[in-house]
This record gives C-alpha cells, structure tokens and sequence, in this order.
C-alpha cells in the first residue's frame, strides 16, 4: 500500500528538535506517515534515529517541535502515549528477563485494563475477568509473533531473535494502531530477518501504520513504503525505495564520501 493523500495522517511529527547541550542529534526532522503504510527509517550510526523515535514516544522531550497522532496533540509522557496508541519496541532489548514470555505481554496490556488497584487487591470478579481476557489475549499475541509453545519459558531463556519477536508481542498487548520498531532484526540471521518481514507486513494487514528503524538494507528495501533518511540529524531525503536507493546523496552518506567527491 503507498501513501495515500487523500487519507488524513495517522501521525505528523512537525519539526522535531532534540538538543543535549551543544549536540543537536535530531535537527528539525518533520514526517508523517498515513493509516496502513510502513515507513523505513534509515541512516548512519549515530545518525538520530533512535533519538527521534525518543521524541515521538515521550523518552525526551523535544526541544523544539511537536507531534500530532491522529489528529490531536500527542503527550510527551510515556505512558500517555502508549494509551494514546502508539507503541514501540527498542534497539536494546528492554524484557523483564525473570518474567515468563506470557508474563511480559500481560504487562504490555497494562494500559487496556480498566481495573483500579484496590480491585486488583481484592481480586474481585471484574479484575478476574480481566485477567482471564488479558491472558487469552497473551496467548493469541503470542502465536501471531510464533512463540506460544515458549509461553512458559523466562525472556531471558529465550534466543535472542525470539526476544526481539517477545517485543513485538509486548508492543502489540497495548493494542496500538501505531507501531515503532527499533532494529527489529538486529542479531538476527537471514531466516528469522525473511520471518520478520513477513510479521511486520501481516501487523501492518491488520490495520497498524508502522515506522521501522534499521540497518539492513535488503530488508528496508522490500518492506516499506517509503523510506526516510536521516543523516547528522537532519532529514536528508525520502521517498520510495527505489527514488532513495539511487539517489547519490543517500549513497555519499553511507560511504562517507563529500558532495565534491560524488560530483
Ligand atoms: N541522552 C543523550 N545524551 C547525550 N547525547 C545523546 C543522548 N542520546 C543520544 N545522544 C546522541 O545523539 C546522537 C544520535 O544518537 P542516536 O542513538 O539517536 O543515533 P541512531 O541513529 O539511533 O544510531 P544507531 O544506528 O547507532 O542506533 C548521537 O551522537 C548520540 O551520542
Ligand atoms: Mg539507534
């Protein structure tokens, strides 16, 4: 599916600045991306990538700029907005490693159950029901990523790939229409990377728009839509995967060649 203009946004980051001291990682990067597409995020290490998906998911506090999800103002506090309907996963994987796989979506769902502490405490019948429903739907996550047979094993048992998958899986218990994904296959070898991509588009089929950060290039090539590039923190172009994959620019940048050298 291609962008389609005539469709509002599902988000619009408008001018995103993040400055540490005198460093600007991310220097007024502007994207939107429409309902139903997968945008690819790429660029050199250090790039500010990941610091860009900080500031549209609430980690920073942009120094400049903002961001509309779905039309409305989009918190910079974390929690506010998974529930907002954004959720992501990271470059560094972030599990409870002494939690079971099943255990570790349960707590992705956190922002879809409705009851209060002092329920839980007492454990009446509204926070049982919840808790059923939540870990049916734990276990339908589950199969969907390819992990239910581990459900009872611990993150940290898990091979490193399925820890990635486990993410996923986590990101998705919050039941986002909005997914970012760090380096999915990072660490990954070529079957589970073909495995991944089929994954990515079959979230994107039911509904979900998708922002995906990663180096490998044959899998961002194939997968998305369109494909951002963002260099020294600034947006350097984008666009389809075959106008970015030949524009010399984006080549120069990877290889670290100057302007002059490419001319
Ligand atoms: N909390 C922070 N404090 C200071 N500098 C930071 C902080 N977070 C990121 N940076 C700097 O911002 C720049 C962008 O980093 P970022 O991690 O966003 O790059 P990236 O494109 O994700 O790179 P990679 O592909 O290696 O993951 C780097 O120079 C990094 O050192
Ligand atoms: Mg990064």
């Amino acid at each position: 599916m291609s962008a389609n203009t005539t469709v509002a946004p599902i988000l619009q980051a408008n001018n995103i600045e993040m400055r540490f001291g005198g460093l600007i990682a991310v220097n007024g990067v502007s994207l939107t991306v429409s309902p139903g597409e997968i945008v690819g995020l790429i660029g050199p290490n250090g790039a500010g990538k990941t610091t860009f998906f900080n500031c549209l998911t609430g980690m920073y506090r942009p120094t400049a700029g903002g961001v509309i999800f779905e039309g409305k103002p989009l918190s910079s506090r974390p929690h506010l907005v998974t529930k907002a309907g954004v959720a992501r996963t990271f470059q560094n994987i972030r599990l409870f490693p002494n939690m079971t796989a099943l255990e570790n979506v349960m707590v992705g769902r956190h922002t879809q159950t409705r009851a209060g502490v002092l329920t839980a405490i007492m454990r009446g019948p509204r926070y049982r029901r919840e808790e059923r429903e939540s870990t049916e739907r734990a276990h339908e996550l589950l199969s969907f990523v390819g992990l239910d047979a581990a459900w009872n094993l611990l993150a940290k048992e898990l091979p490193y790939g399925d820890q990635r998958r486990l993410e996923i899986a986590r990101a998705l218990a919050s039941e986002p229409r909005m997914l970012l994904l760090d380096e999915p296959t990072a660490g990954m070898n070529p079957q589970e990377t073909r495995e991944t991509r089929d994954l990515v588009l079959s979230i994107r089929d039911q509904g979900l728009a998708i922002v995906v950060i990663e180096h490998d290039m044959r899998f961002v090539f194939t997968l998305c839509d369109r494909v951002a590039v963002l260099v020294q923190g600034e947006l350097l172009t984008q666009g389809t995967p075959d106008e970015v994959q030949s524009d010399p620019r984006v080549i120069a940048a990877y290889l670290g060649t100057t302007d002059e050298e490419q001319s």
